[in-house]
């Protein structure tokens, strides 16, 4: 039975690393949702036959299932990230559970007595119970920050990084005494202070930044759980995690890269300690308020258009509409490409599944590197609920929060039109002086009416 249990764990693994492959591009995404639907079907299944009594896992699975399914379908597809952090803390939770259990009931896990755990078990089992305590504190903050009950601005205290440093080497400490004198003492103090790291790691990350962070945590979590498969001497959560982990780590390198920030200061919560929101002062320029007829007109006698999707985008849900708009423009004769910037929204690839979902063609969709000198070339770039990612003060601002940030230049089309509702600022909480540019309209309405009312402009 145990030779049976690893090869069918062996293979949902392999599921496993088929389903991120799939993953990676839109043409193979359902296939790779499938092989993780299959991974994870054999993994329970393969859990299930190896457990004495399913008594507590049958109602785990039913209570838990129950809040999962309510709450994923109710879920607006903006709260995600929120979702996914909260999700996160709950991993971290686990690990620090699982630690408790194993440290106060080592018999039931194999690990040793109470007061004479194996050393190397202990090892395992402080680091698990680190990380998920730090990924559960962290987890909780950013929720509260995505979310707005906690202020997404930056929060930076005197010394914040040699205080940060001091409380790592007194984890770092505790651990050592937990591994050596196995006091339940120290335990608890550990996960006080992993509690408090947690905490301190996120506060200082602000508005822009925050993308990145969600996806650390996630990279947390699947280290954690990997942590807790090393005190269940469970080989699948181990590799499981281990692929969360890795995986997330990748994705918040890549995430990183695109905005233009240090990898190891994310990972060590040291950035984003720059003031949040410096207001630019924008003097007495007024902006020039556009309708959907101009925008219809503008529209038709251009050649090159270049629609911008943001966050707005998706809280109109004006996807649909948008193609239809751009459908429209290609009968016209128009040549129609769609720029996304990765961090558009509110989590990655977010306009990507948007504008699938409405049936937009893959080859008229560009990535920032790839569509941002074609904006020269635009007649118009026609930004949609979008807002941070075409701040020109990331590239001249240098007192900018956002300053570094790689943005779609959009200011460079001949005319850009900006669908939002107000003035407002976005994300990150500043001013973006593209408002009052001389060769910006701002057509202020709802994403998706103004967008429904430009289509009928041109009828
Ligand atoms: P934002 O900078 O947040 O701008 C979105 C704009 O959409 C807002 O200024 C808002 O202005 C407008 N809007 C909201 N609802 C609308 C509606 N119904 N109709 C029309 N407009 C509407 O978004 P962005 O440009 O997509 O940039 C993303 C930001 O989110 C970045 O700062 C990024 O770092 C951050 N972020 C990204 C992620 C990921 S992974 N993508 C995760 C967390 C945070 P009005 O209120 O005036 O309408």
């Amino acid at each position: 039975m145990e030779t049976l249990s690893t090869l069918a764990y062996l293979v949902s693994s392999v599921c496993f690393i088929m389903a991120l492959r799939g993953l990676s591009g839109p043409d193979t995404a359902q296939q790779g949702v499938t092989y993780g639907i299959a991974g994870m079907a054999i993994a329970i299944v393969t859990t299930l036959l190896n457990v004495e009594s399913w008594g507590m896992i049958i109602w785990g699975v039913l209570i838990g299932g129950t809040i999962g399914t309510v709450i994923a379908k109710k879920i607006e597809m903006t709260a995600l990230p929120q979702l996914v952090a909260a999700f996160h803390s709950l991993v971290g939770l686990a690990a620090v559970f699982v630690a408790a259990a194993a440290f106060f009931n080592p018999e039931a896990f194999g690990i040793g007595l109470v007061g004479d755990i194996h050393t190397s078990s202990l090892i395992e089992l402080s680091l698990g119970l680190t990380i998920g305590a730090i990924t559960f504190t962290g987890s909780v903050i950013a929720f509260g920050k995505l979310q707005g009950i906690v202020s997404g601005k930056p929060v930076s205290f005197p010394n914040q990084h040699a205080i940060n440093a001091a409380i790592g080497g007194v984890i770092l400490f505790l651990i050592f005494m937990l591994c050596t004198t196995q006091s339940a003492f120290f335990f608890w103090v550990l996960v006080l202070f992993a509690f408090v790291i947690g905490v301190l790691i996120i506060i200082p990350i602000g508005g822009a930044d925050m993308p990145v962070i969600v996806s650390m945590l996630n990279s947390y979590s699947g280290w954690a759980a990997a942590g807790i498969g090393f005190t269940l001497q469970n080989n699948l959560l181990i590799i499981t995690g281990a692929l969360v982990g890795a995986s997330g780590a990748i994705l918040s390198y890549i995430m990183c890269k695109a905005m233009n920030r240090s990898f190891i200061s994310v990972i060590l919560g040291g950035f984003g300690g720059e003031e949040a929101g410096a207001a630019q002062d924008m003097g007495d320029r007024q902006a020039k308020i556009g309708s959907a007829e101009d925008a219809a007109f503008i529209m038709k006698n251009a050649s090159k258009v270049i629609i911008v999707p943001g966050y707005g985008m998706a809280v109109a849900q004006a996807q649909h509409v948008v193609k239809e708009l751009a459908d429209t423009l290609k009968k016209e004769g128009v040549d129609v490409s769609y720029a996304i910037h990765p961090v558009a929204g509110r989590m990655p690839g977010h306009m990507n599944v948007l504008l699938a979902e409405a049936n937009v063609p893959y080859e008229d969709v560009h990535e920032l590197e790839d569509i941002n000198r074609d904006f020269a070339q635009a007649d118009v770039a026609y930004v949609i609920g979008a807002n941070d990612i075409t701040n020109p003060a990331a590239k001249n601002d240098s007192s900018s929060p956002i300053y570094g940030m790689p943005v779609l230049d959009v200011e460079k089309a001949k005319t850009v039109l900006f669908v939002k509702r107000s003035m407002g600022s976005g994300y990150a909480g500043i001013e973006n002086p593209l408002f009052y540019a001389d060769n910006t309209y701002m057509l202020l309405d709802d994403a998706k009416k103004m967008t429904e009312n430009i289509v009928k402009a041109f009828e």
